[in-house]
């Protein structure tokens, strides 16, 4: 299996993008980020949104999500990435890490954002998250709980339940 991809999902704000870059310097491997990759290819997240519609992120982000697992390394998730079921069965080649949180500390992280689906802040982000959560839950191969310990020691959870997962 491709186990050489790791694949960070979770919910929007909870330091996927951050950890990821950490994790592949750490294992000195290549990062890529869905995020980023759609927004090069196509322009802002919000434009996209406001634009063409949601129905038409989801298309670019599966694309983004099978180009960006086609090749060993560590590859961050938007949030809503794990929507598509297409997605969902590719993730399955995959070593996905599922970055937990309770919501502590969410507020401040979601301050600077400009994300199109979280209009009404932080009531939004509970309710999709919630709504998400069970996937999540059923894609995860591992389950770090981001909430109730520092960056440092999030990244130290990963690599040590990486080596074991192998
Ligand atoms: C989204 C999450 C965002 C981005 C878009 C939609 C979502 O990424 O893809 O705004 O549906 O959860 P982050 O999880 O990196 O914020």
């Amino acid at each position: 299996m491709g186990k050489d991809v790791v694949v960070l999902i979770g919910p929007m704000g909870v330091g996927k993008t951050t950890i990821g870059k950490k994790l592949a310097r750490a294992l000195k491997v290549e990062f890529r980020d869905t995020d980023a990759m759609i927004v090069a290819e196509h322009g802002a997240i919000a434009d996209i949104f406001a634009k063409l519609g949601e129905p038409e992120f989801r298309r670019f982000e599966e694309a983004a999500v099978a180009s960006a697992i086609s090749e060993p390394g560590v590859v961050a998730t938007g949030g809503g990435a794990v929507l598509s079921e297409l997605t969902q069965s590719r993730l399955g080649s995959t070593t996905v890490v599922y970055l937990s949180t309770d919501g502590r500390h969410m507020a401040s992280r979601l301050a600077n954002g400009n994300r199109p689906l979280l209009q009404n802040g932080l009531d939004d982000w509970r309710r999709i998250y919630e709504e998400r959560k069970p996937t999540y839950e059923s894609l995860a191969d591992i389950t770090i709980n981001t909430s109730n310990q520092t960056m440092a020691s999030a990244l130290d959870e990963i690599k040590t339940r990486l080596t074991k997962n192998d």
